[in-house]
């Protein structure tokens, strides 16, 4: 798998990301950090004010005080001491509520930032990488890193560090404190702290191994829904429907299965959690009733008082949140860690289309091209061995082999899809390595063998290689394509939808379209791969002599699907297994009796048998 393969030599993946996409956002970052460190701080003194209303107003056991501080101006009687605790209650209970606000609202803003950017970034990332990416990799896992590894790095670049921030303030606090109001009970009453800890992680480690596994059953049962989605016609057409349902059942009980192990720790997790809870809060109470009762126990001297135990019963609870979150929050990093570093090794690929470092800018081609002693091969397959000739400028050339002779992979060299392993490619004298890859691309037009539409309108379609063509462009191109008339047929004519991938369009509909857009921005080459083989002969001979004129001011190239649309070609190449057997006019490869010759008196004798009141 290349994705995973591609960079694992940033130390700290996660580290490098934030630091790329938070740097804009220092003062956000900031500011989050300050209010989810004083949002749980203040949130933790209520109970220390209970503290307070217990010992020294209600029981009235100790002088009136807060927080260590005595004054003159404290009032004296009981109800006026609870009102003032009641307007500090009152104040800390806003006060946070405006920062807990403030830091939702900080940490929230701040992940969608980065979420977006991480997206964005990482698709433009991916639309710089080179075909042979795109066939070796799956796209699911080009959407799985998209979608999955962005939104779970969301997770933790926006909202980790606020939690990490006010998790730890609240632990420390509250411990801090406890340690303050009663160091001896503080010792007894965190003893609990470590096996609520044990607990968590071992659920968690368990958790985190489950959650693996759900998440791969996940991946399966989608790519399996989404494969049946899209072959629904052939699934149809042999009655697969029992057999499908069967394998989706089956599929889907194995995700059902995994789902249930995750379940089953959760549901154990939390009662396993009340059963220490419950145990830490019965031992502290029966304990520090003793201890106000009977005097300190053992070698403890310091009296309790009932204030201070019902504080301590209150932040124990407190506590056990933050130590669940701290698990979830370690879990959570090493997700995390694991999207960053295949959301890096996207951003880093070395896949890449590379323009050299001296490339020039072309606006226009004469369309003078040299194959040049170039070979080519996908990996180790070597497709096209040895491959010389040449084109002049405005030449029509036609190309013509059996299937898998290397005909459409020939026509992809040009536009630099691949590059050649051996000899080079020239346009005008320049090495294509040479030139600016967009320029190239710009002024070569093609008409793929597979068409693919997008999604959208007809006139959409068209003008998708040209933004700044007019509504006559597109029209004339229509023409020239024969398209518009079968357009305006449509009754929204050119606002028409394909549908999904041209759905729903007939074959050679797509193809029209396809041969249109490739004429909207006029370019100086035109490559065409077998781009009329889904229309009529009827329909092509149309085609053909609309485009006698524009192949006149142009380099074509033409991969020929019916011998007889190239029967006028300035030069016709035969490819055998990669290789130019024959080259030359029709006549001369009539005369040469040859592989041409002979492929040729086979199209007249299908032609004559298909269409015997033409010939
Ligand atoms: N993306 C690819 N990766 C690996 N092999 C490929 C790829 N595309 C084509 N091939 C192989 O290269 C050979 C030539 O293919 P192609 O150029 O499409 O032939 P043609 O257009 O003449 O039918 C075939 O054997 C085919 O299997
Ligand atoms: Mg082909």
């Amino acid at each position: 798998m290349l994705l995973s393969s591609g960079i694992s030599n940033v130390k700290r993946p996660l580290l490098e990301l934030f630091s790329r996409y938070s740097r804009e956002h220092k003062w956000w970052i900031l500011f989050g950090v300050l209010t989810s460190l004083v949002a749980p701080i203040i949130g933790i003194l209520p109970p220390y004010i209970l503290q307070t209303a217990i010992d020294s107003v209600l029981l009235d056991n100790r002088p009136f005080a807060l927080f260590g501080l005595r004054s003159g101006l404290f009032p004296v009687g009981q109800a006026d001491q609870l009102y003032l605790l009641g307007g500090i209650l009152a104040i800390i209970g806003i006060v946070s509520a405006i920062l807990s606000w403030s830091a939702g609202w900080v940490w929230g803003r701040f992940s969608q930032e980065v979420q977006h950017k991480v997206r964005v970034d990482t698709y433009t990332k991916a639309q710089k990488l080179g075909m042979p990416f795109y066939e070796s990799e799956q796209t699911g896992q080009i959407m799985t890193v998209l979608n999955n590894d962005v939104r779970s790095l969301n997770n933790v670049l926006g909202k980790f560090i606020g939690q990490v921030v006010s998790t730890s303030a609240t632990i420390v606090g509250v411990t801090v404190l406890l340690f303050i109001l009663h160091w001896e009970f503080a010792l007894i009453s965190l003893f609990f702290v470590p096996a609520i800890v044990l607990v968590t992680r071992y659920f968690i480690r368990r958790l985190k191994v489950e959650h693996a596994a759900v998440k791969q059953r996940i991946g399966v049962v989608n790519s399996k829904i989404e494969n049946n989605l899209s072959g629904m016609h052939v699934i149809k057409s042999y009655t697969r429907e029992t057999q499908e349902r069967d394998r989706v059942a089956s599929v889907s009980r194995g995700l059902y299965d995994k789902f249930w192990n995750v379940i089953d720790l959760r549901i154990r997790f939390q009662p396993s959690l009340n059963v220490l809870n419950t145990a830490g809060f019965t031992l502290m109470l029966v304990l520090g009733g003793i201890w106000i009762v009977e005097g300190p126990p053992l070698l403890f001297s310091e009296p309790l008082s009932e204030g201070t135990l019902v504080a301590f019963l209150v932040y124990q609870q407190r506590l056990i949140q933050p130590i669940i979150q701290t698990g979830q929050l370690i879990d959570q990093y090493y997700g995390a860690r694991a999207s960053a570093v295949r959301v890096l090794s996207l951003h880093d690929h070395e896949a890449r289309e590379h323009n050299s470092e001296n490339a020039i800018t072309v606006d226009h081609f004469d369309g003078h091209i040299e194959f040049d002693d170039m070979s080519f091969g996908y990996r180790d397959n070597t497709v096209l061995t040895d491959v010389n000739f040449t084109a002049n400028a405005g030449d029509f050339i036609g190309i013509v082999g059996s299937t898998g002779s290397g005909k459409s992979t020939l026509l992809k060299l040009l536009l630099r899809f691949y590059e050649p392993d051996k000899g080079e490619i020239r346009v005008d004298d320049h090495n294509i390595k040479d030139i600016k890859i967009n320029d190239l691309r710009k002024r070569i037009g093609i008409v793929h063998q597979d068409t693919h539409l997008f999604s959208g309108t007809i006139g959409e379609n068209l003008g998708y290689g040209a933004a700044e063509a007019t509504e006559e462009d597109i029209k004339r191109a229509a023409r020239l394509a024969n398209a518009h008339d079968f357009i305006m047929e449509f009754p929204d004519g050119y606002e028409t939808n394909v549908g999904e991938g041209g759905a729903k369009l007939s074959g050679g509909q797509r193809q029209r379209i396809a041969l249109a857009r490739s004429l909207v921005s006029d370019p100086d080459i035109l490559l065409l791969d077998e781009a009329t083989s889904h229309v009529d002969n009827e329909t092509e001979r149309q085609i053909q002599d609309s485009l006698e004129t524009v192949v006149q001011d142009r380099t074509t190239f033409a991969v020929a699907h019916r011998l007889s649309t190239i029967r006028n070609a300035d030069q016709i190449v035969v490819l055998d297994d990669g290789e130019i057997i024959e080259q030359g006019t029709h006549q001369d490869l009539i005369n040469q009796n040859g592989k041409y010759a002979q492929l040729w008196s086979i199209h007249i004798g299908d032609n004559q048998r298909a269409e015997p009141v033409q010939q």
